[in-house]
């Protein structure tokens, strides 16, 4: 039983197009219709219809905290094992922003290039119980050959997250989501849940009749990378949604602080207020090259 694809959850944890879907017997819950976050009762009450093997915590599109304690207990009360994948959060996470899910879950997996922002790659972590079977079910049962530089790579992340500059970093990328948020309701947008308690959060663009892929693939062209997202209970086609998603972490690497983000949300509200006007789109451009020069990329982040 995981979070529904269409309200957050990740297509690995159960979507009929994915391995996990074609796999396993998948049971499904979602956000609440009104205030748009997880209801825990709700999840008590589906995972005792269903009493899963497995619970599946986590997210790709959820602005808020998860309660992992309540989420184990649920687990708990039918009998599954509790699974987080907590690869949007992980960084957040470790820097102390973000609660972390391992003292609750069996098991947690992660991908490394998201907040913990390493090289492209993934990591399970698990109780001594359950070691065996994951070990054996990644070599032999999946890979191959161990990718050394990759690796390596994790290990150069690992060891970026240890350093006192990475909690400064997390709790930057949580601060500059709330400035960015905050700025876009100001200028009349409106959020999935009202807001963000991470690094991400979601434009629902119905109020403004626009679609996912007509702003994502006008942002492209003024320099704003977003990516089109399903909203809860989203009537439109998962191909071409009623939200945009938008997160801190990379321009926060860059150095960029609330100033800036007044500055970014200003500019995707002017896109969303001006789609189609050229001399609009122009005047972004400038602004978001300029913010670029500003903040080049760090060469050396340690
Ligand atoms: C929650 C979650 N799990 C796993 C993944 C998989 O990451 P990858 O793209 O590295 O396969 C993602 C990526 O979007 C994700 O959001």
């Amino acid at each position: 039983m995981g979070m529904d694809l269409d309200q957050g959850g990740h297509l690995t944890h159960g979507s009929p197009a994915n391995f996990s879907g074609k796999l396993y017997e998948i049971h499904s819950y979602g956000v609440d219709r009104e205030t748009e976050l997880i209801d825990y009762d709700v999840v008590q009450k589906r995972a005792e219809e269903v009493r899963p093997k497995m619970l599946m915590v986590g997210y790709s599109a959820y602005p808020r905290v998860i309660d992992f304690k309540r989420m184990r207990e649920i687990a708990d009360s039918v009998g599954a094992t509790m699974v987080t994948d907590m690869a949007h959060f992980a960084g957040l996470a470790a820097g102390g922003a973000y609660p972390s899910p391992v003292p609750h879950s069996a098991i947690v997996t992660t991908t490394t290039q998201k907040t913990l922002r390493g090289a492209w790659g993934g990591m399970i972590l698990c109780r001594e119980e359950h070691a065996k079977a994951i070990d054996s079910a990644v070599f032999p049962g999946t890979q191959g050959g161990p990718l050394m530089h990759a690796i390596a790579a994790k290990a150069v992340c690992f060891g970026e997250a240890l350093k006192p500059s990475f909690r400064e970093y997390a709790a930057q990328v949580v601060a500059n989501a709330k400035v960015l948020a905050a700025r876009l309701q100001e200028r009349g947008l409106r959020l999935v849940s009202g807001g963000t308690d991470n690094h991400l959060m979601l434009i629902d663009l119905r109020p403004k009749g626009l679609k996912g892929r007509q702003v994502q693939d006008i942002a492209d062209t003024v320099g704003i990378t977003v990516n089109r997202n399903s909203i809860p209970f989203d009537e439109a086609s998962k191909f071409n949604p009623s939200g945009v998603r938008l997160g801190t972490p990379s321009v926060t690497t860059r150095g960029m602080g609330p100033d800036e983000m007044r500055e970014i949300g200003d500019c995707v509200a002017d896109l969303i207020e001006g789609l189609e006007d050229r001399a609009n789109l122009d005047r972004i451009r400038e602004r978001t090259l300029d913010l670029a020069r500003r903040f080049p990329l760090p060469y050396s982040l340690s």
